[in-house]
């Protein structure tokens, strides 16, 4: 925790015999910083004293300013119901900046006792269609959070849910015997997978019998048939690779990649405590759970032929994760649109006895437009992911010509614009809501944007480059004479209290938009404050600025996943 919430926090425990508990509840940033540093609502006290809280933060505040406080506290001052404290702005920056430069990112890591574990679903692809736009998200807020609880010390274990397994391979597979060619597999895996998928589709209106086939392909591989298990084997390989190739792009690895047909051994002993504990009920021609007293509808459990659904796979991965790791958190990064799913599978949990239920959330976030188009796999008027961030790159490559047409490496270097913009532009929305981007919106180099903030870092590096002085191992501030240098050393000061929210709420957008805030609060410093010609009582202190700076953003763009540009 930040220091001076602690001396606060004492402080108060020690002149006003307040709680410690509620204090770490109440004590928080006053919303304009010209008020202070941090500030107690008086409010909570207004009952047992029977005293307007205006009144009790007077009060406090005189109390306290009998006693000689700590010289980290610069000021105490009531305002209205609020007990505001002001911080010593050079006892924090020496401190500050001493900590950033010796231990890098790690000063904002929370100390924990034992790492806890968390359990983190994302990606899941179904194989055998490509990676859409709508992959991006979860795939992208997924690596984001499995980055950021690891920068906080937990122990994180990254799985891929691939969706291989269900009907739908049954119409590919019928559907390659009809209509498929090897030699096109095996040159273009996904494509040709999806455009079966898509053509079974459009066979299936002229001739309805290809769904009774479909169903029977699928039934033979539930049945350990061994050309169907050939046939999906295949299918399975050959797509994981291409899919590889996407995630080596996007620099997003996996601890493990259980699909769900990993799950299918463990159905029938699943079935069998459902049963047990009298939970499946006959309806028409299915079993399913009856969830309606929780208004949840019903839970279909298992098809008349027994077949197993995609939630019983499901139900079946949540037991096995928890046996397997015990974790703390798991958490299901899948959109919007699978709420209702994900609150059966937790409410049949809680009814089988899973006490491990209230560890589980369920991730969610709106849908990707993009260019206005709308995705639907089965039609087959899908936007590819990798044609996006092809398109991404192609795009930056000539913005950086027409800005910059000397630079060298430039097609590396559109490269990691491109795919940041791209990036960057997905994680910077809150979770829930809708993300419309042009690409007009996601490149501007002075928007809030990635090249942004990539552009941000390759000036603030520039000015450390062309320093020719030693660095020292003490930094001594003399004074801080500006407003735009407290701006930015406060913005420092917040960096872990920014990834502790990102992780407690799961929401990459804080990350994202603090990194904006920081940046712009770096410019703004920047054109106001000199620096390399600075004089020799402020040059080293503002020196240490901008590399608190560099370390402070070049972590956050590494947790965001926007990858890192030497030159811009
Ligand atoms: N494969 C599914 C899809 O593409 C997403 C899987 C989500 N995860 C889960 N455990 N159900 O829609």
């Amino acid at each position: 925790m930040c220091k001076f919430k602690t001396i606060v926090q004492e402080t108060l425990i020690q002149y006003l015999q307040l709680d410690q508990d509620v204090l770490e509840e109440l004590l928080e940033k006053p919303q304009n910083p010209e008020h202070g540093h941090l500030s107690l609502p008086c409010f909570a006290w207004a009952k047992t004293l029977k005293k307007a809280p205006n009144l009790i933060a007077q009060e406090f505040c005189e109390k306290l300013k009998k006693h000689n406080l700590s010289s980290y506290i610069d000021s105490v001052n009531a305002l209205g119901p609020y007990l505001n404290f002001k911080q010593n702005q050079i006892l924090l920056g020496q401190e500050l900046l001493q900590t950033i430069i010796n231990e890098g990112d790690l000063f904002a890591k929370k100390s924990l006792d034992a790492p806890p574990t968390v359990v983190l679903e994302f990606s899941s692809p179904n194989i055998a269609k490509p990676l859409s736009i709508g992959h991006l998200r979860t795939t992208n807020i997924g690596a984001c959070l499995a980055r950021v609880f690891k920068h906080q010390g937990w122990n994180v274990i990254r799985i891929n849910h691939l969706g291989d397994w269900g009907t739908q391979f049954g119409k590919v597979m019928l559907a390659f015997r009809l209509w498929g060619n090897a030699e096109d597999l095996e040159k273009h895996p996904i494509d040709t997978l999806y455009k079966l998928y898509v053509k079974f589709h459009e066979e299936e209106k002229k001739d309805p019998s290809l769904a009774d086939q479909a169903r029977e392909w699928f039934a033979k591989l539930e049945q350990n048939d061994e050309t169907a298990k050939e046939l999906w084997q295949w299918f399975k390989d050959i797509s994981l690779k291409e899919l590889n190739t996407i995630y080596q792009e996007l620099g997003v690895e996996f601890d493990h990649v259980w699909g769900e047909s990993f799950y299918v051994d463990m159905l029938d002993e699943l079935i069998v405590d459902l049963k047990q504990k009298n939970l499946l009920k006959d309806s028409q021609d299915a079993k399913i759970v009856d969830l309606k007293d929780y208004k949840l509808g019903v839970s279909v459990i298992q098809k008349k032929d027994e077949s197993s659904l995609y939630m019983t796979r499901d139900l079946a991965a949540a037991q096995y994760r928890y046996q397997q790791f015990h974790f703390d958190e798991m958490l299901y990064v899948v959109g919007n649109p699978q709420k209702l799913h994900f609150q059966q599978l937790f409410k049949v949990l809680e009814l089988l006895g899973c006490d491990f239920v209230d560890r589980c959330h369920h991730v969610a976030y709106g849908h990707v437009d993009f260019g206005h188009e709308k995705m639907s796999t089965r039609k087959g008027n899908i936007v590819l992911l990798k044609e996006v961030i092809a398109q991404a790159k192609d795009r930056a490559l000539s913005i950086i010509e027409e800005k910059n047409a000397t630079l060298n490496n430039k097609q590396a270097i559109a490269n990691a614009v491109g795919l940041g913009a791209v990036l960057f532009a997905d994680l910077n929305a809150k979770l829930a809501r809708d993300v419309k981007f042009t690409w007009d919106e996601i490149l501007n180099f002075e928007g809030e944007t990635g090249p942004y903030l990539q552009y941000g870092l390759v000036r603030a590096k520039s000015v450390l480059e062309k320093y020719e002085g030693q660095w020292s191992d003490k930094i001594k501030i003399d004074s801080i004479e500006t407003v735009e240098e407290r701006s930015l050393l406060q913005s420092l000061n917040d960096y872990p209290q920014i990834l502790g929210k990102t992780l407690k709420e799961k929401e990459p957008f804080y990350l994202s938009h603090y990194a904006l805030e920081l940046v712009k609060q770096f410019n703004r410093f920047y054109a106001k404050c000199r620096v390399l010609d600075a004089p020799e009582h402020q040059k080293y202190f503002r020196l240490c600025l901008v590399k608190s700076l560099t370390i402070v953003l070049e972590s956050s763009l590494k947790l965001l996943g926007v990858p890192r540009v030497e030159k811009m």
